[in-house]
């Protein structure tokens, strides 16, 4: 007989349970729906609308399902249709009836909405722990790579010379505001909804700001009907998990691009590659096209949700058990994604020769040659125009910038001096971009400082 089965004169259908059940995958919540329920036993007994003894019994047997569950002894059937069904079935066996005063004013809408928001808030805090870490790995080879030179692109062509360290840290910057994100929308998080009831309150008098002290909210839902139908906690985390794999698919992207024999940036190590069933020779970044190829999976789980939400009318709606498998396939798959992203970076070797090699050609110093015009006040339209005529020469003539003499320099405008190749070279790119936020040494040391300083205080 079901739990709800009173007004019943039949046995569901087989197929029913099937289709309606959750507890294959809610079960994952049962230490929030236990501890969720414990609070509500101790607030009821409180407000004397249950006794004290009572309390007390209900108190021990939902820890005995807590134990039962964890041991594997806890039988989950489909017959019990949701966890927060079963646990209470559990203890109404192991208490006798006093179990069944757990649920007075009480709904599983109010309650499934609590459970969730626990489950959520202590997984949230695990991403940001990883996300931390990731931080920190890219720091770390930010730091050890402090002044490798590589080529900076836009539009997938060679842009400026730029240091490694200064791509590294840009990553950084994407992840924290990623870890920011979470930061904030936990606040959101972190209301307690239950003592909505069913949709509408209840007529018990109910202690909500006690339960919600009991289990560390720091305020209760106001409106009863927004707190039964909200999920929208559920989307907002599921999009920060959506915007933190669009960051790592980036550099995955990146990192399988600097993999190739064509760029040879970088080497994955062994631990953190594959090899080929068939091609002896060759090793593969798997990781990286895995991390890009799961932000699919994680994006089409924000789009569920969403859509899921979008026709709901007030209040409770079943729609919203389809909430749950999205967001848990989401969470599961940044956290082990996080886990092994930051291991495959920290563990790859940076080929610093490769990197700079052939940088000079593609004229990546040109906007610098313009510079060196401007600065000698001619107008930087003037010294643009002058530089693209410089790089039509040096392609006819098969030579670089720096290869130029200074009469031939001097051909083009008289405010060339013999300093032009020095205030070209390569370094000199790089380490006169001071301004904030560059990529001189100087300017991506003061990125690195303060992310320690960010760092140290987590
Ligand atoms: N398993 C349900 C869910 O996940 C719990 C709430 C069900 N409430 C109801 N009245 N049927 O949403």
């Amino acid at each position: 007989m079901k739990l709800w089965g009173g007004r019943f004169n039949k046995e569901t259908a087989k197929i029913l349970e099937e289709f309606n059940g959750s507890i294959n995958f809610d079960k994952r919540m049962y230490e929030e729906d236990i501890m969720g329920s414990i609070a509500h036993s101790k607030m009821l007994a409180k407000q004397d609308i249950i006794e004290k003894e009572e309390q007390l019994k209900i108190e021990d047997g939902l820890l005995q399902v807590l134990k039962e569950i964890k041991s594997g002894k806890f039988i989950f059937d489909l017959k019990d249709e949701d966890i927060h069904m079963a646990i209470e079935k559990r203890l109404i066996e192991i208490v006798g009836e006093v179990g069944g005063k757990l649920h007075t004013a009480r709904s599983r809408n109010d309650q499934v909405a609590l459970d969730i928001r626990m489950y959520l808030k202590k997984e949230s805090k695990v991403i940001e722990e990883l996300l931390v870490e990731l931080l920190e790995g890219l720091v770390e080879i930010a730091k050890k790579n402090k002044d490798v030179i590589m080529p900076g692109y836009t539009h997938m062509q060679r842009a400026q010379p730029i240091l490694f360290s200064h791509h590294m840290m840009a990553y950084y910057e994407m992840f924290k505001r990623d870890l920011e994100r979470l930061n904030d929308s936990y606040k959101r998080l972190n209301v307690m909804p239950l003592g909505a009831g069913a949709l509408a309150g209840t007529t018990y008098n109910i202690d909500r700001h006690f339960v919600a002290k009991e289990l560390e909210f720091p305020e209760v839902t106001k409106n009863s009907l927004d707190t039964v139908s909200d999920r929208d906690f559920i989307i907002e985390l599921n999009f920060i998990i959506s915007m933190i794999s669009m960051h790592m698919s980036r550099l995955a992207e990146e990192v399988i691009m600097w993999s190739t024999s064509e760029f040879s940036f970088i080497n994955l190590d062994d631990a953190y590659s594959t090899g080929s069933s068939i091609m002896p020779q060759k090793k593969n970044p798997d990781i990286a096209e895995l991390i890009r190829g799961k932000t699919g999976r994680i994006f089409g789980n924000l789009m569920g949700i969403l859509t899921v939400m979008k026709g709901l009318p007030m209040a409770y709606n079943k729609d919203t058990q389809e909430d749950k498998e999205g967001i848990f396939d989401s969470i599961d798959t940044i956290k082990i994604s996080l886990i092994i992203f930051k291991e495959m970076l920290v563990t790859m070797k940076i080929n610093k020769k490769n990197m700079v090699k052939g940088i000079e050609n593609g004229f990546i110093n040109a906007t610098d040659v313009a510079d060196y015009l401007a600065k000698k006040k001619l107008p930087f339209r003037e010294a643009h125009r002058i530089v693209g005529e410089l790089v039509v020469y040096c392609e006819v003539n098969k030579k670089r910038l720096s290869e130029l003499t200074l009469k031939e320099f001097k051909g083009f405008n008289e405010l060339f001096e013999d300093d032009i190749n020095e205030k070209i070279s390569i370094e000199n790119c790089v380490n006169e971009r001071k301004s904030y936020g560059g990529t001189s040494v100087e300017s991506v040391k003061v990125q690195i400082d303060q992310a320690n300083i960010f760092l140290n205080n987590k």
